[in-house]
């Protein structure tokens, strides 16, 4: 029997391309070059399946495009806000993403962002790689402990947990605020909000872990800053689209938020200037599932849902 054939969107870890390779009639793209809508509307006409990640969109109007070959889009990440899936389903696209396997990538990422904005990791650095380092007193460089102050969570899926644990390992208090309560088993002790202005009244730290979606983006506006105890930290590594960066950039201005840790912004790739001047805001260009082992296990657990797909299986994370 003919293999499917598959387009991988973009340069993959060698282990996924090599399975890939094995398993399917692959188009791949080793120069990792970008694609346009037209270009997935094209592709869409010759192959079975489509393995994109974040960075290709199927929006309504490309979904409209799409040929009838189509079957399925295997995403290579666990967010799929850059799928209209309503649109997908409606042009009965099978769609799924990678969950679990990036959770400790991305909680480890939100640590470093948390601690990195609470001990002033970015201008510490700064001064010291720039030669301005000279002196030294104790008044000098101090910054917030994490150890025994409140973390607040917003969204307690499968980051949000590991985030919690590794919390805990630094004594901090967890606090958060989910659309549905976890079981004690899952709370590990954690407090419980049931709405998002409580829990960010709770929070000397706040960290995001909700998908973006219709109802969350812009979560974090200028209301919800206000919110926040004096002196808050606020780190995202989910999704850019949850902050209104002007709100942001207003209360590190202020001062009423300390510091921030962002891995993800409105704008990517490229961020926003606008942070560049605060050395209080640490940034990273959005690589919290950034590790080698974190990408051979999205590329083989996309794998395994075009395999299910195509052996007339459910696949393990189907969406629609
Ligand atoms: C995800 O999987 O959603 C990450 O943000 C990388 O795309």
């Amino acid at each position: 029997m003919a293999k499917p054939r598959l387009w991988i969107t973009r340069k993959l870890s060698d282990n996924t391309e090599a399975r890939a390779r094995r398993d399917y009639d692959v188009i791949l793209n080793p120069d990792d070059t970008l694609s346009t809508a037209d270009d997935i509307v094209r592709m869409s006409a010759e192959v079975d399946a489509i393995l994109p990640c974040h960075s290709e969109h199927f929006n309504a109007s490309v979904v409209e495009r799409l040929d009838a070959r189509l079957k399925i889009v295997a995403n290579h990440s666990v967010g799929v806000d850059h799928c209209d899936l309503d649109a997908l389903k409606a042009k009965n696209i099978c769609v799924t993403n990678t969950p679990d396997v990036l959770s400790d990538a991305t909680a480890e990422i939100a640590m470093l962002l948390l601690l990195g904005a609470a001990r002033r990791a970015v201008e510490g650095d700064t001064m010291v790689r720039q030669g301005e380092w000279d002196t030294w007193s104790p008044s000098f460089m101090v910054g917030s402990q994490v150890s025994g102050k409140r973390l607040g969570i917003v969204g307690m899926g499968r980051v949000g947990q590991v985030m919690a644990k590794r919390a805990r390992g630094f004594d901090m208090e967890v606090h958060y605020y989910n659309r549905t309560r976890l079981s004690p088993a899952n709370e590990q002790g954690a407090v419980y909000h049931d709405d998002l202005p409580s829990l960010l009244a709770q929070s000397d730290m706040l960290s995001l872990h909700c998908p973006a979606t219709e109802q969350t983006k812009g979560l974090m506006d200028r209301a919800a800053f206000a919110q926040l105890p004096k002196g808050a930290i606020l780190v995202n590594t989910a999704r850019g689209a949850l902050i209104d960066e002007s709100a942001l950039l207003e209360a590190i201005e202020s001062g009423h938020l300390a510091a921030a840790g962002l891995d993800c912004f409105v704008t990517e790739p490229g961020g926003n200037p606008a942070f560049a001047k605060h050395s209080n805001i640490m940034m990273l260009p959005h690589i919290g599932s950034a590790t080698f082992d974190t990408r051979d296990a999205m590329g083989f657990r996309a794998l395994d849902n075009l395999d299910a797909y195509f052996a007339n299986r459910e696949p393990k994370d189907k969406l629609v």
